[in-house]
């Protein structure tokens, strides 16, 4: 199988990148070398790379700047998805994409499904459900992952900035009416192997097992990795007044992942040792 890695340096395309190019020839390629928001720069690398398999990992992730930068978010995370979806389009090519829990408005209380209604709070979700719609349009044959709350070895992710909050401060304070799933790349990278091994296609909700609110995810962090002396509070979403509305509650509903494949993800509290430990 012959792939094409769009994002291979971010957080979660680095882990992909280690865990398919030992089975398969991975091509990779970044901001340095394809802007994805261009339709020619999409369309060339897609011809002369000749992929089976196109993997989008690339994507403009800093949700607070999607509120300033409404453009540049609705151009990398929604139009590059129709560009690299029609450069693909006819050849046979299998496109893996990635979405959020961000679509969602987390006003609901049950883990949403992928036939959940989706309403975005922020103009980061807003994008990605563009960029899913257009997926979904011109594409016949895709895998759409929707994750939530990834850390990973390659990026500023919540659990090193922490750590690194843990090292000059005797107090954080958290949000604690934020509720979600941590999950951790590595395991994001083993579930897509697994799809394409078993050439399944269609929408999945993937994230590792179980749920928290951000203040007892770092409650979990501090104690992992054996800090102690630094005091957590618990605060709510409204008084950090960030640019960006985030969701109440955005579990993601697994059960349809656990049937096709029969196999489920390690609970949360797992991944993040796993990742600790390495
Ligand atoms: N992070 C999360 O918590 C989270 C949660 C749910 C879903 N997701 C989704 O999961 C996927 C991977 O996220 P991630 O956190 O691994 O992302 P990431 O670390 O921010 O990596 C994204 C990569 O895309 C590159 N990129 C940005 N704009 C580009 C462009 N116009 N052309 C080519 N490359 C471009 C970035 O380069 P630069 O670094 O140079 O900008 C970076 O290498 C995304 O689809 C994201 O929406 C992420």
């Amino acid at each position: 199988m012959k792939i094409l890695l769009l994002g291979h340096r971010g957080m979660l395309g680095s882990d992909i990148l280690y865990q398919l190019g030992r089975k398969y020839e991975v091509t990779g390629l970044d901001m340095d070398e394809i802007d994805i928001s261009s339709p020619e720069q999409c369309r060339k690398a897609i011809d002369e790379n000749t992929p089976n398999v196109v993997i989008n990992a690339a994507a403009y992730t800093n949700v607070d700047g999607c509120e300033k930068e409404r453009d540049l978010c609705f151009a990398v995370n929604a139009e590059a998805v129709k560009n690299i979806a029609e450069s693909c389009r006819g050849k046979n090519i299998r496109l893996v994409h990635f979405s959020t829990d961000y679509v969602f408005d987390g006003k609901g209380k049950e883990p949403y499904t992928e036939d959940s209604p989706c309403h975005p709070v922020n103009v980061y979700g807003a994008s990605k459900l563009a960029g899913e719609l257009y997926l979904q349009e011109l594409s016949n044959n895709y895998i759409l992952i929707r994750t939530a709350w990834l850390y990973g070895k390659n990026g500023k992710n919540f659990v090193r900035t922490i750590l690194e909050a843990a090292r000059t401060k005797n107090k954080l304070e958290v949000v604690d009416d934020q509720i979600g799933s941590p999950t951790y790349t590595k395991d994001i990278a083993a579930a897509v192997d697994l799809l394409l091994e078993r050439n399944i296609t269609g929408i999945f909700h993937i994230t590792n097992r179980g749920s928290c609110s951000w203040f007892q995810f770092t409650e979990k962090i501090l104690q992992e990795a054996g800090i102690a002396g630094v005091k957590v509070l618990p605060i709510k979403s409204d008084q950090l007044s960030r640019p960006a509305k985030r969701p109440h509650f955005s579990v993601l509903s697994m059960q349809k992942f656990i049937r096709v494949t029969g196999k489920t993800m390690q609970p949360w509290q797992l991944a993040l040792q796993d990742y600790l430990q390495k």
